[in-house]
């Protein structure tokens, strides 16, 4: 890894961010992707945190993002947590497997706490997320909504922010609304970027 900075997004990234995260996440979970258009969307979600909406920069060039948004767990006492979820984080396809996701997350995860939030919960790989301490949510007593019972949760992950946030709490997390976009809207906005293969690959999850 060599110089990089990690900075707030600004206005007149937008664009530059849409499409790093448009070549990050291409044809990595689906033939093609929606995320580029999910962070287009977010920003002017209620439950997106500016503050906690980062970019890492190399030589002038953007070349990784992750950002933050507000949701909660509804707990089986009736109790309404606050905490937070996280994504989409991507890295530039050049540049993955080097360190700097584990870079921009450890630093956004810093930024969060300092912040004073309890808890991050998102879906992800434990095979990345646990060098940035997260573990499967299941551990926390927390449940995926939406999801029948004895059904696999291990992409569900979970991290506090305060030790001991969750401690006494089962309950079921919420994924915020903004993160549910329509395939059509997201074909309509690719259209708008540089012509771009959509290939079935191996390893994808969903068609
Ligand atoms: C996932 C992503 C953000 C990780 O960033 P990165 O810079 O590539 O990862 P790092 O080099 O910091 O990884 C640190 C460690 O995590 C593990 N790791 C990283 N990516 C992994 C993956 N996809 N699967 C399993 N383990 C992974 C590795 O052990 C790695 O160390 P190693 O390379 O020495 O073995 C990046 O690869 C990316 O943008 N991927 C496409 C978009 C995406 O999937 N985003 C996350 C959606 S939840």
């Amino acid at each position: 890894m060599s110089n990089y900075t990690i900075r707030l997004e600004e206005k007149k990234d937008y664009r530059e961010v849409e499409n790093l995260v448009r070549e990050s996440f291409w044809n990595v979970y689906r033939p093609g992707c929606s995320e580029h258009y999910v962070i287009h969307v977010l920003r002017d979600d209620p439950a997106f945190i500016p503050e906690l909406d980062f970019v890492m920069e190399q030589d002038g060039k953007l070349i990784g993002q992750n950002m933050f948004m507000k949701t909660v767990i509804e707990a089986d006492d009736g109790r309404i947590i606050d905490v937070l979820t996280m994504g989409p984080i991507g890295i530039t396809p050049e540049l993955k497997r080097k360190g700097y996701g584990k870079a921009i997350l450890d630093y956004s995860l810093e930024k969060a706490a300092e912040m004073g939030f309890g808890a991050v919960l998102f879906e992800g790989n434990i095979g990345f997320y646990s060098h940035c301490g997260f573990d499967y949510a299941s551990k926390f007593g927390i449940r995926y909504h939406d999801l029948p019972e004895g059904a696999d949760a291990s992409f569900f992950l979970c991290r506090e922010l305060i030790p001991g946030y969750l401690d006494g709490i089962t309950g079921v997390y919420q994924t915020p609304k903004g993160y549910y976009v329509d395939d059509s809207d997201v074909e309509e906005f690719d259209k708008t970027f540089p012509p771009k293969e959509k290939l079935k690959l191996p390893g994808q999850i969903f068609d």
